[in-house]
């Protein structure tokens, strides 16, 4: 009917290598949102919420499970292991949140079984110096799976499910006796695999589409909540060093089921410097004593398998792109406390090799050196800052110097990691 309001689902893309802090703006999010949904990735996602002294890592399960959210939604375009997932929940079930009855997770989503990490590992073996780095989570193999269309889905847990499980072990068993990969055991995991998926067959297992969809049509809002992050995306990312899910604005409306027309704002979210975990190509790293500075004052390591975080500085060239294929309509700006000590801070402009100068996002980044702009820090703690007003002539200036590059305004920055320490301009 014309005329009938309409609920939006708005977007919090990472729009760089993932770690950008997406988990606290979604969790700043929440109250104003009816759902938050996740789209995509799995346990390979580690998104850190801490609020008046405590720390969450959420890997599976959606940011607004901490939050006033009404409910949670793991949508179709995401990868699920019931063991990882059992001790997310039930950590949240200890510390007292209530996760039963307020998450639903879709019949279409993806299994990751025990068998897809010893394949992730297997894969990653035979590759060498080439592997991707990759969390070891079974991602790749398992949507491999589903676009092999050999996958296994949260739904056919419902009925007959040993069958088909073991099918598909098997087969994942002489793909790994075809890679001389025979030296691992995973009996125990196995057990503890099942009860998960026992425990997730306890929860709402549910056609996640039809209900955001019936929501929207209800005048209700969704958010949501990216994983990883555009560079990592599977065709807009540095490919082939990237995840195997589709992480931008696109792959919201696959992931979830909803329209392209039902989205709403495309928040994109970025650090004032960059990180990235994993191999692949990375332009801005800085592998000297400045680099090791940001990675200290940034605790920048792994929140999924504590590894170090590459660090460098922010990459115009990346963000262009991203804001791009993203369509992003506001820009949130991550862990600018970071930054506060440094005197001079760098900006990349552009991409150089052999004397070829880019803007613009080449198709294969290996080879490229990063062009600098200089830009003078603001040498002042931004972390208890609570209000525009408070912030530095200098730190306005870095703000207003990216706003007019990426033509596109940052209307949230962050200056800690507490939830309180978010500024909305
Ligand atoms: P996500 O995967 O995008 O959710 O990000 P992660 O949780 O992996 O990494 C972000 C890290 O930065 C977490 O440890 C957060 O607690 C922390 N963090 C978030 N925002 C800020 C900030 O503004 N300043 C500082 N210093 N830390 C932040
Ligand atoms: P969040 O949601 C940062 C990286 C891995 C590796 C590559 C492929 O917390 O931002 P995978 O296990 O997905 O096959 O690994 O992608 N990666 C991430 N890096 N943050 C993440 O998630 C990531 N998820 C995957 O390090 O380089
Ligand atoms: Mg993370």
């Amino acid at each position: 009917m014309l005329g009938m309001r309409k609920g939006k689902v708005d977007a919090l893309l990472g729009i760089v290598f993932g770690d950008e802090g997406k988990g606290k703006i979604v969790d700043y999010f929440t109250p104003k949102y009816d759902i938050v949904a996740r789209f995509a990735g799995g346990p390979n996602a580690g998104h850190t919420i801490m609020f008046g002294g405590r720390k969450f890592v959420l890997r599976s399960i959606p940011s607004g499970i901490l939050g006033e959210a009404g409910l949670n939604i793991i949508g179709n375009g995401c990868v699920i292991a019931p063991d990882l997932f059992m001790a997310e929940a039930k950590e949240l079930e200890d510390a007292g949140y209530d996760v039963r009855g307020r998450l639903h997770i879709s019949k279409r989503a993806h299994l990751i079984l025990p068998t897809h990490r010893v394949l992730d590992r297997a894969y990653e073996q035979a590759k060498g110096k080439r592997r991707v780095g990759t969390t070891g989570k079974g991602i790749g193999p398992t949507y491999s799976d589903k676009a092999s269309r050999t996958g296994l889905r949260m739904g056919d847990a419902l009925v007959g499910f040993q069958e088909k499980y073991a099918r598909l072990k098997a087969r994942h068993e002489q793909i790994l006796r075809d890679l001389h990969y025979t030296d691992y055991d995973i009996a125990e995991e196995e057990r503890q695999w099942m009860k998960g998926l026992e425990y997730m067959l306890s929860l709402d297992i549910t056609d996640t589409e039809i209900e955001i969809n019936k929501a929207l049509r209800e005048g209700k809002n969704v958010l949501a909540e990216g994983a990883q992050g555009t560079m990592l995306d599977i065709d807009h990312g540095t490919y082939p060093y990237v995840s195997s899910s589709s992480t931008v604005c696109g792959g919201v409306c696959t992931g979830l089921g909803v329209a392209p027309s039902s989205i709403g704002e495309v928040f994109g979210i970025f650090k004032a410097y960059s990180t990235r975990v994993g191999s692949g190509p990375f332009p801005v790293e800085l592998t000297d004593e400045t680099g090791d500075l940001i990675r200290k004052t940034g605790s920048e390591y792994g929140a999924v398998t504590g590894r170090n975080r590459r660090c460098g500085w922010i990459d115009l060239v990346a963000l262009k792109y991203a804001i791009m294929v993203n369509g992003v309509t506001q820009l949130v700006m991550m862990k600018s406390d970071v930054l506060d000590s440094f005197e001079t801070i760098k900006a990349c402009v552009a991409y150089e090799k052999d004397g070829v100068r880019t803007e613009d996002m080449p198709f294969d980044t290996e080879g490229w050196h990063a062009v600098y702009k200089d830009i003078p820090g603001w040498l002042t703690d931004l972390s208890r800052a609570t209000s525009e007003g408070e912030l530095p002539a200098a730190f306005e200036a870095y703000i207003s110097f990216l706003e007019k590059e990426l033509e596109t305004p940052i209307t949230i920055i962050s200056v800690g990691p507490d939830r309180a320490q978010t500024i909305v301009r």
